[in-house]
C-alpha cells in the first residue's frame, strides 16, 4: 500500500519545504496539466528537474497533456521514477511506455473516469502501473466518483498476478479510501485530503493505517 500525496493543493512557492512536511509519503505524485489535455495549467519540466535536486522522494509524475509522446521520456530523463502519460492523448501508447521504460522510469498509463480499461488488456506487459481516475482530470478537491469503482474491479481481475501498481487518483480521503482498496487499489493519490489537513504527515498516516486495515 503506497500513499502518493498529490502537491497539487500545496503551497507552489514553497515546494520544498511542502514536500518536507510529507516525509511518511512513498512518493510525490505532479501533476502537470497543460491547459489542452485538461482545463487547468500547472508546473512543466523545468520546476521537476528542480524538485528531483530537493527531494530524494520518489517522483511520480502525472501527465494531463496533449502530446505525451513528445514529453513524457523527457521527465524521466530529469529523474522521474515514475511517468504516467493518458491514452486518451497518447499516439503510440505502446511505443511510449516502452520509451520510459528505456528512459529508466517505470511506465504508467491513465484512465479518465469514462474511458474503459478492457480494451487496453493485451498491453498490461509494457506498464509498470495503470492510473484510474476517480473524477474528471484538472483540479484538486473534486468528490470522488463511485462509477470507478467497477472499473478498478475489472483492472485488478485483467492484471491478474503481474506485478502491476493500480494507482487511484482523486477524491481519495479518510471517507473513500476503504472503498477503492476494496476495489484493489495499492497505490493512492491524496491531494487536498492530505495538504488541507492540519498535520499532512499524519493524515498520510492515517490513510495507509486505513488502507491497510
Ligand atoms: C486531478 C489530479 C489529482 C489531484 C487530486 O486532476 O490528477 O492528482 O491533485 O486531488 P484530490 O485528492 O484533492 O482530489
Ligand atoms: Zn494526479
Amino acid at each position: 500500500m503506497r500513499i502518493t500525496p498529490s502537491i497539487l493543493n500545496a503551497d507552489f512557492a514553497n515546494l520544498q519545504s511542502e514536500i518536507e512536511r510529507i516525509p511518511s509519503s512513498d512518493a510525490i505524485h505532479v501533476d502537470v496539466m497543460d491547459n489542452h489535455f485538461v482545463p487547468n495549467l500547472t508546473i512543466g519540466l523545468p520546476v521537476v528537474e528542480s524538485l528531483r535536486k530537493v527531494t530524494d522522494k520518489m517522483l511520480d509524475m502525472h501527465l494531463m497533456i496533449a502530446d505525451p509522446d513528445r514529453w513524457a521520456p523527457a521527465y524521466a530523463e530529469a529523474g522521474a521514477e515514475s511517468v504516467t502519460f493518458h491514452v486518451e492523448a497518447a499516439a503510440a501508447p505502446i511505443r511510449l511506455a516502452r520509451e520510459i521504460r528505456a528512459q529508466g522510469a517505470r511506465a504508467s498509463m491513465g484512465l479518465k473516469p469514462a474511458t474503459p480499461v478492457e480494451p487496453y488488456a493485451d498491453m498490461l506487459d509494457e506498464l509498470d502501473m495503470l492510473l484510474i481516475m476517480t473524477v474528471e482530470p484538472g483540479f484538486g478537491g473534486q468528490k470522488f466518483l463511485d462509477l470507478c469503482l467497477p472499473k478498478i474491479k475489472r483492472a485488478r481481475e485483467l492484471m491478474g498476478d503481474r506485478q502491476i501498481w493500480l494507482q487511484v487518483d482523486g477524491g481519495v480521503s479518510e471517507q473513500t479510501i476503504e472503498r477503492c482498496v476494496d476495489a484493489g487499489a495499492d497505490t493512492f493519490v491524496a491531494g487536498s485530503a492530505v495538504f488541507k489537513a492540519d498535520d499532512p504527515d499524519a493524515m498520510v498516516n492515517t490513510l495507509r493505517d486505513k488502507a491497510i486495515a
